[in-house]
């Protein structure tokens, strides 16, 4: 049988040795060159969304910099929600929350402004790929700080054995992804 979005799957390049030796590089940008694929990304996030969430659409999309930018203003304008920017270190003009988080070696740092959303506002977290979660995780953590409900994490690739998706989920966050690539 195959597997789900192999059509999508198909189009995503594999560079191995990148950024270093051992590891194997899901390159999306081959993915988003196509704009019949991208299309179709953005629309089966769509769908994911409105099966776990009803139809009900999310006032904000939150989007991690940078390649988690592409995929979260393309699904908000489909859903006509907002965009949230999750930026990286010392981007953000007004007065910001950040958080540090983990990366294989040091740190990096992730910012929002203090009042891009209010209390219980409705967000959903999209970027294009979840590894060790280490990134997804220090957003919700960011997002759940400024009252925001986080319902769903949306990702276009996962690679579950780096376990962040799990990670994830035992921090109470519904997750959905359209491709998982096992190690190899
Ligand atoms: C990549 C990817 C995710 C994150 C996943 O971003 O786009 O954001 O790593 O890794 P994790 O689950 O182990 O935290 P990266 O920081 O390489 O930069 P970019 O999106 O700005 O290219
Ligand atoms: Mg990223």
């Amino acid at each position: 049988q195959e597997a789900p979005n192999a059509d999508l799957a198909e189009l995503i390049r594999t560079i191995p040795d990148h950024p270093k030796p051992g590891i194997v590089f899901r390159d999306i940008s081959t993915l988003m060159l196509d704009g019949g694929a991208f299309a179709a990304t953005i629309d089966r996030m769509a769908d994911a969304l409105a099966r776990a969430n009803g139809g009900d659409p999310p006032e904000l999309i939150a989007g991690i910099e940078a390649r988690g930018f592409v995929f979260a203003s393309a699904l908000a304008y489909r859903l006509g929600a907002g965009v949230l920017m999750m930026r990286k270190r010392g981007r953000l003009p007004g007065p910001s929350v950040s958080i540090e988080y983990a990366l294989e070696y040091g740190t990096d740092m992730l910012e929002m402004h203090d009042d891009a959303c209010g209390p219980g506002a409705s967000v959903v977290l999209v970027d294009d790929l979840i590894a060790t979660g280490g990134t997804a995780l220090a957003a919700v953590e960011l997002l759940e700080g400024r009252g925001a409900h986080v319902r769903q994490a949306l990702f276009v690739i996962d690679l579950p054995e780096l376990g962040g998706a799990q990670r994830l989920r035992d921090a109470g966050v519904a997750v959905h992804s359209l491709i998982g690539f096992d190690g190899d």
